[in-house]
């Protein structure tokens, strides 16, 4: 591998950073020009304008965070509200920013009439009824959907790789295909994605979930399902070792399969950081960085995401609190607004990193 040009370095802001070593091939050179982007939740985009000029300022997407969610949409069951999609989405658009579509099938962000979905005949037709209608509604408007999120299992042992969902207890593991063929027909034009997460690191439970997604793309592309895309979502554990061959493997066979990469949800969980501030922003923007390398340096994703935009409004901040008490600091820009070291290599990965 060619070493990464010092001027390239710079660029993407990485020259000051202690022991970064980034590596680059020609192909990850070529890579120039990925589309970066956040998700953004509406509490957020209706109560504080300095969210909205930073989405500007940095994103080309801007995806919905939760409120595609059937939370949001089918919170009664009597219709569809999609009032803060909508808010989202006309701000998006009004300020030419692309859109991806999160989610149509999730085993969480259900309201809590749907998580008494009792039978069969009960999860199609409110499966089918979902997908046909707000598929539909964003026809031509949403170019790509997570039609799945989150359906290999944590664990993804042998004899039950697929989550357990009222979705898998109801329909069987069939609900994916159909959810897929759901989604082309309602909107023939759409790129139709598997969403999923762990599949980056070092160890044999991410391994058997590779292997999981490998299997299950290979099986709808085998029967003709259309699934245009991998999901990876990246909320990248800073204790955690990034798997560089066996991610560059798994990339390597999603491209023979011929499937798009799209990184979803990236962030760090910095839970386990040091506490001092700098050195904690600098461990962060290290790992994003050599995670994104290995990465482009096989596949030119679609798109990196990052889930949110600054540190002021995280679900990491709710789910990994750090034992000092300090609050996290996952995402690329903290909590005044101000760019951290992580938004200076997503500028590099948008602008080509030379
Ligand atoms: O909007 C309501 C608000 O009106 C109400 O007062 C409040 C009280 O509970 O809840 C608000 O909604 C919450 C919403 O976040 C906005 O804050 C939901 O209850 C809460 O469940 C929701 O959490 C989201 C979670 O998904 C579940 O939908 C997180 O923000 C969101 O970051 C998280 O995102 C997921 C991805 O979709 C999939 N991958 C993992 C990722 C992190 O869990």
């Amino acid at each position: 591998m060619a070493g990464l040009t010092r001027r390239g370095l710079l660029r993407a802001g990485l020259g000051a950073l202690p022991l970064v070593q980034l590596p680059m091939t020609r192909q990850a050179l070529a890579a120039a020009g990925v589309p970066v982007g956040a998700a953004v939740m509406i509490e957020d985009l209706r109560s504080d304008p300095r969210i909205k000029d930073a989405l500007i300022r940095y994103c080309d997407v801007v995806v919905p965070m939760n409120e595609l969610k059937w939370e949001a949409l089918r919170h009664s069951r009597a219709g569809f509200d999609y009032s803060a999609a909508d808010e989202v989405i006309t701000f998006a658009r009004r300020n030419g920013k692309g859109l991806r579509g999160h989610t149509l099938v999730w085993h969480d962000g259900l309201p809590a009439w749907a998580r008494t979905i009792g039978s069969r005949a009960e999860a199609e037709r409110e499966l089918t009824l979902h997908i046909e209608t707000v598929v539909a509604r964003y026809r031509g408007i949403m170019p790509v959907w997570d039609v799945v999120n989150e359906v290999v299992s944590h664990e993804a042992p042998p004899d039950a790789p697929l989550r357990d969902s009222i979705w898998l207890r109801h329909l069987g593991p069939g609900y994916i295909e159909t959810a897929f063929r759901l989604a082309a027909a309602a909107d023939p034009k759409a790129r139709l994605v598997i969403n999923d997460y762990d599949l980056e690191n070092t160890g044999a439970r991410t391994a058997r979930r590779r292997a999981e997604i490998l299997r299950l793309i290979r099986s709808l592309k085998d029967k003709g399902v259309p699934v245009h895309g991998l999901g990876m979502q990246a909320h990248l554990y800073a204790e955690r070792e990034i798997d560089v061959g066996g991610l560059q493997q798994f990339l390597a066979e999603l491209a023979r399969l011929e499937v798009s990469l799209a990184i979803t949800e990236l962030d760090v969980i910095d839970w386990r950081l040091p506490a001092d501030v700098a050195a904690r922003d600098a461990a962060a923007a290290r790992l994003v960085a050599g995670f994104l390398k290995t990465v482009i340096d096989v596949r030119k994703p679609e798109s990196v995401i990052t889930w949110g935009l600054t540190d002021r409004s995280s679900w990491i901040s709710g789910t990994f609190r750090r034992s000092d008490g300090l609050p996290n600091r996952p995402l690329p820009l903290d909590a005044d607004y101000r760019p951290k070291p992580m938004m200076r290599v997503l500028e590099g990965v948008r602008r080509g990193w030379n």
